[in-house]
């Protein structure tokens, strides 16, 4: 694991966006995988600022999201479907069609999770998985579990979860179930870039990275790939013990 830590979220949001950019620009049919959340609105906005300024496109990049509520309208203002085309796709060049979700609203999530699978591995798997991490080390929704899952399913949210992002959620309720890739199909993607900041996520980040491999930190597996790039500001960093 490479861990690098900075000030600002700003500073972070520079850092991995550049990630982003210079893939796009080295190999402008990549294939990206992308996360919600609050974290990676910097980079988002970094990415889009480099696109405007012209010299890069994203119409041959194919993208596919983590995890999406299950339920929820696709257009619901909550869905990350919504988000992701308010915080970058509308700001890009990016083609619809190039955009992927898992559909939460699929009568059978069992085949939707398998389409969802294969239709990566179609395109060739990931080149870079962005990551934020959920209070409890949650990666896209693989909330703590007895073993590591392997390609995408159906998730019961847990109470950390649900107390987390339910702020979102105003008039309606949050949704309890969600589809998620698995943690092994987040694994092989190339390259993996995980942002954390500030002071909720100290402990996960802590035991991510400086504590064992295990279910139930899902985001520990992480260790065991050969090419993940960790951002965190102080705060986030503040329980490492190196
Ligand atoms: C959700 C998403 C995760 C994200 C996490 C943290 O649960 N499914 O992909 O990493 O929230 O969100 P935030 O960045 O808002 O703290």
């Amino acid at each position: 694991m490479k861990i690098i830590v900075l000030k600002t979220a700003e500073e972070i949001g520079i850092e991995a966006a550049k990630i982003f950019t210079d893939e796009v620009k080295n190999n402008p049919s990549c294939v990206l995988g992308l996360a919600t959340g609050a974290t990676p609105v910097p980079t988002y906005n970094k990415i889009k600022e480099t696109f405007s300024q012209g010299g890069i496109s994203f119409k041959d990049v194919k993208t596919y999201n983590l995890d999406e509520y299950c339920n929820l309208p696709k257009n619901d203002k909550n869905s990350y479907y919504t988000f992701m085309h308010e915080q970058l796709f509308n700001g890009l060049d990016i083609l619809e069609e190039n955009v992927h979700f898992l559909d939460g609203n699929a009568t059978d999530c069992d085949a939707e999770c398998k389409r969802y699978d294969d239709e990566i591995n179609n395109a060739g798997g990931i080149d870079i998985q962005l990551l934020g991490i959920g209070n409890n080390a949650h990666i896209g929704f693989n909330e703590p579990a007895d073993e590591f899952t392997s390609g995408s399913f159906k998730v019961k949210l847990t109470e950390s979860t649900i107390n987390a992002n339910k702020i979102y959620f105003d008039e309606n309720p949050m949704p309890e179930y969600a589809l998620t890739m698995g943690i092994r199909q987040i694994m092989s993607a190339k390259k993996i870039v995980l942002i954390a900041t500030g002071p909720k996520k100290a402990e996960a980040v802590r035991n991510m990275i400086e504590g064992p491999v295990t279910a139930q930190v899902p985001a520990s597996v992480l260790q065991e790939h050969d090419d993940v790039v960790i951002f965190l500001d102080e705060d986030a960093a503040s329980l490492l013990k190196k």
